[in-house]
């Protein structure tokens, strides 16, 4: 196969994890005979450095004509001034915005491994496998008016929560879908005793819900939701929320891992790419981590697994996105960890056991 895929590595510890995620998409090219181009564009604090805009004309452009994009991350304490008139994180939204990337799936499935690394007791994180669908172009992130104005002889800021009819079906739609090919439960998370906008939410996502009579549909209130979270995560299967909650949800959940550093995300719209496959972008759903960037000792897992999820999505590569990710749990059982999850090896060594395992299993699969 052939398949044109841009790079968007982004500040702090993105290049690094971007990096280790290039290794691992250049071996599966070789091992199964694709032609994957990979071509890297700047996005973020490096892209306002470059051309003073978080996402230059350029960089949207050739995610428009590729069959994928892979992200780092952007953002760091250089660009971070709350007068700032261009910041790093305007890249990544509008990035998302401008393919249209309303759906971001965020899975949840602690290793067995690494249940020492999570604060919660071990038998709570028994069967615990769930998916975040995080809307992702809408919501209190895009909402108008968003502005900061003079009121009386003070400041007033503003940011506006809105919900249309249309984004909420495409996204629940996508939620139901999956839970089809899952355990068949979908929980609505909203705010519907406070927020107009989550009533509306409920409204919709009950409608569609009755186009899957087949689906058991919840609904909870985002603060149980949070508490939930931590005391019966087994309990969920497709959880589906507005962006804000979900940004927020899925740094809590991602805790069940052991680490943000594990977990990796696939935003997905209507666009298709020339195979016929979702046009997505796929990143970690960790930060710029500022703090370790540079030090060679991020962790690559949640960039790494975004790429088998990438494989999957976008270009249908099953098999590949498989090995990928068999050869990840290998390495966490071999106990080759990053510092996040207790362990002392650097990215690039934790990346070579990947590469390693992947060969060794290379043809056990093929
Ligand atoms: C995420 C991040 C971003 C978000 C930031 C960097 C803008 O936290 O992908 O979860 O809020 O969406
Ligand atoms: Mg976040």
């Amino acid at each position: 196969m052939k398949a044109n895929i841009v790079c968007l590595p982004g500040d702090g510890i993105g290049p690094e994890v971007v990096e280790a995620a290039k290794n691992i998409l250049i071996a599966t090219s070789q091992i199964f005979d694709h032609q994957i181009n990979l071509n890297s564009y700047p996005i973020g604090g490096i892209a306002i450095d470059l051309y003073g805009n978080a996402l230059p004309e350029s960089t949207l452009e050739a995610c428009l004509n590729a069959d994928a994009v892979l992200l780092g991350a952007v953002g760091g304490p250089k660009w971070d001034s709350p007068d700032a008139l261009v910041r790093p994180e305007q890249g990544l939204l509008a990035v998302r915005k401008g393919l249209n990337l309303f759906g971001n799936l965020r899975p949840v499935k602690p290793h067995p491994k690494l249940l020492h690394a999570s604060p919660l007791k071990p038998e709570k994180l028994a069967n615990v496998d769930f998916i975040f669908v995080r809307e992702l172009t809408s919501g209190v992130y895009f909402g108008m008016p968003k502005e900061r104005r003079k009121f009386n002889d003070e400041e007033i800021a503003i940011d506006t929560m809105s919900y249309t009819t249309s984004e909420i079906q495409r996204v629940a739609r996508l939620a139901f879908e999956l839970a089809r090919q899952r355990r068949k439960k979908v929980t609505s998370i909203d705010k519907a005793n406070v927020l107009e906008s989550s009533r509306l939410w409920r409204k919709v996502v009950t409608q569609i819900g009755a186009e899957y009579p087949d689906v058991t549909l919840e609904h909870i209130l985002v603060d149980a939701a949070a508490m939930y979270l931590l005391n019966k995560p087994a309990s969920f299967d497709v959880l589906v929320t507005e962006n804000m909650f979900g940004d927020i949800l899925t740094d809590e959940a991602s805790v069940l891992t052991g680490s943000m550093g594990n977990l990796p995300s696939a935003s997905l719209g209507e666009a298709l790419n020339q195979h016929g496959k979702p046009r997505g972008l796929y990143e970690p759903i960790h930060g710029s981590a500022p703090d370790i960037a540079g030090k060679g000792i991020a962790n690559p897992i949640g960039t790494i697994l975004s790429t088998a999820l990438l494989l999957r999505y976008s270009l249908g590569l099953e098999q590949e996105a498989l090995l990928i990710e068999k050869a990840v749990d290998q390495t966490i059982e071999a106990g080759v960890l990053t510092a996040d999850l207790g362990g002392n090896y650097s990215t690039s060594e934790m990346t070579q056991t990947i590469l390693s395992h992947m060969t060794e299993n290379v043809t056990a699969i093929k």
